[in-house]
């Protein structure tokens, strides 16, 4: 038997079981991997409590939780390729990560080697939400020399986004509530608080006016940068809500361009990208950390270990 966290109706953190159930087995094609450290992220909750985006991502119930995860393989199939028992590994595999054992087909597309020297609790979190943040970068064409409005710049994608966009050699202002803004220059940010009047304070930290933005949270960051006069194209949004003003583009982790994840794992494993941990909880505290995680005040990723 082995450990899996498992819901059978839609609903809030309650809804969440970690169960005993049978112990999965690699396919021929395929590997096993024993988990260690899943990170959690809003679609993993928002899932479980949202039958038409669990539709959207095949699930049905019963169903397992999760997308992101690390460990080590412990099984492979005859037929698989590219990865050997001992190899340690990330990777994300949507609704059902958050597990002991998760099995993944290959080749594989969505599964890694973990450069030596990063963490699980750390590879566990880059998947969904440092490619999420890679994808809304390039959406807009970020360049060096452009000042750029990053929205919900202290979550999970908006610390990847923050610290991406300052490789590229823009000038990042990133919007949080003001317990936040030392956490956000601490990543290289300039903070601007969230809410009524944004677009007059970014007008007031950048004179010389923004050139793009990536809206990370809702929409308020992709308007006000429209009403500063950024062009459309020049703006993204990645989370789900009202159709974004017409030209701004939507995208998501899965439109990050190839290598991306190599290139920010090369940069996390260098330093030169920091990756937070607000909190790692074991997975018997699985309702706590969802809890905490849709909160949505959280600076970084939270960790579920197994
Ligand atoms: N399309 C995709 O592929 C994809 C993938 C990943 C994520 N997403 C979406 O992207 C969004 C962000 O994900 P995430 O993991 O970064 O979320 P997160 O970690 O939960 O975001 C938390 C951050 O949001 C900030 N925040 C709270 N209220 C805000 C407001 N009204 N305006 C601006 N910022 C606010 C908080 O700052 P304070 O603590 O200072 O309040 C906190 O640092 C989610 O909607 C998620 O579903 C999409």
């Amino acid at each position: 038997m082995s450990k899996a966290v498992r819901y059978e109706r839609f609903g809030g953190p309650e809804v969440l079981e970690v169960r005993e159930i049978p112990e999965p087995h690699a396919a021929p094609d395929g590997v096993r991997v024993r988990v260690a450290a899943a990170g959690l992220n809003p679609m993993d909750w928002q899932i479980t409590t949202q039958p038409d985006m669990a539709a959207r991502f095949g699930i049905t119930l019963p169903a397992g939780f999760g997308s992101d995860f690390a460990g080590v393989v412990d099984e492979v199939g005859p037929e698989a390729t590219g990865f050997a028992v001992g190899d340690r590994v990330y990777g994300a595999a949507i609704g059902r990560s958050v597990a002991e054992f998760v099995l993944v087909k290959t080749p594989a597309a969505d599964l890694w080697h973990t450069p030596e020297g990063i963490a699980d609790e750390v590879a566990g979190t880059l998947p969904v939400a440092s490619l999420t943040a890679a994808a809304a970068l390039a959406a807009i064409g970020l360049r060096a020399g452009d000042t750029v409005l990053i929205g919900g710049a202290a979550g999970g994608v908006g610390i990847f986004a923050v610290q991406l966009a300052k490789r590229a050699g823009a000038r990042v202002l990133g919007t949080a509530s003001e317990g936040t803004f030392d956490f956000l220059r601490g990543l290289g940010a300039e903070p601007v608080a969230y809410g009524p009047g944004l677009a007059d304070r970014v007008r007031d930290l950048a004179p010389e006016g923004i050139t793009a933005a990536a809206d990370l949270f809702g929409r308020e960051a992709a308007e006000t940068a429209l009403k500063l006069g950024v062009a459309p194209e020049r703006i993204s949004v990645v989370a789900d809500g009202p159709a974004p003003p017409p030209g701004v583009r939507k995208t998501g982790a899965v439109e990050a361009e190839p290598g991306s994840m190599e290139r920010i794992a090369d940069a996390v494993h260098s330093g030169e990208i920091t990756v937070p941990i607000a909190a790692t909880f074991p997975v018997d505290r699985i309702h706590e950390a969802v809890t905490t995680q849709a909160e949505r005040h959280v600076h970084g990723k939270i960790v579920i270990t197994l």
